[in-house]
């Protein structure tokens, strides 16, 4: 068995934390050999730190937009140390699965949304390791922002109606533009299903042989 690199992807309050814990108990019952690195970015590292506060104080979306391009994209390299560890194990029996909430492909959407070209990211992007399998899951930006909205009354940066429409389109071309394995997983169906679609693509994609 090969170690296996999966990410979530999707515009904010799209369902991706919900699924990743429903995939990460799943795999770990699955068989008692499964350990799994289940991870996020940005991280909590100095970079991402330095994410976190951007986002905190800007209001508009557009802004900052190529501190935020190169600040993920040192964040990535950051976390890539631990993932690409993980990845190269061989440990006989053992199955080593890393579990992504988002990764280049945010920077892709989000940053492309905030009006860098996708040449210029794919730059700063195409080399690192690839995911055998991404989940884009798509979901209406008003319904997301409903979802959001339980509960809060700010928004952060990116939680903005038309910005998100744009986003989810950008999201979406990702599956043609990039040479990968991405699927695009409809989130406006119930938290169950969209799980059962999930496991269902990662089986006929032979993630747990
Ligand atoms: P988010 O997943 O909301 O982090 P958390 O829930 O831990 O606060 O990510 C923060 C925001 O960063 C989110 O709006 C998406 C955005 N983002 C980018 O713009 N580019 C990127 O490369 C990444 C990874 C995230």
């Amino acid at each position: 068995m090969k170690n296996k690199f999966i990410v979530l992807e999707g515009i904010d309050g799209c369902g991706k934390g919900t699924q990743i814990k429903k995939i990460h108990n799943f795999i770990f019952e699955l068989d008692k050999r499964n350990e799994i690195f289940t991870t996020r970015e940005p991280t909590y590292g100095k970079y991402g730190k330095q994410v976190r506060e951007i986002l905190k104080k800007d209001k508009c979306p557009l802004k900052n937009s190529e501190l935020l391009l190169k600040l993920y994209t040192k964040d990535r390299k950051e976390h890539l140390e631990i993932i690409e560890k993980i990845m190269s194990r061989k440990t006989g029996d053992i199955n080593h699965f890393v579990l992504c909430d988002r990764y280049y492909h945010s920077t892709y959407a989000y940053q492309q949304t905030q009006g860098i070209s996708f040449d210029r990211i794919h730059e700063m992007q195409k080399n690192f390791l690839k995911p055998d399998i991404t989940f884009i899951i798509d979901l209406n930006p008003e319904l997301a922002y409903s979802r959001m909205s339980d509960g809060r009354t700010s928004k952060e940066k990116f939680e903005k109606l038309e910005f998100m429409e744009e986003l989810r389109k950008n999201f979406l071309k990702l599956k043609n533009k990039l040479n990968e394995n991405i699927h695009i997983i409809d989130g406006s169906k119930s938290k169950s299903e969209v799980f059962e679609q999930i496991i269902k693509v990662l089986k006929e994609n032979s993630i747990f042989l």
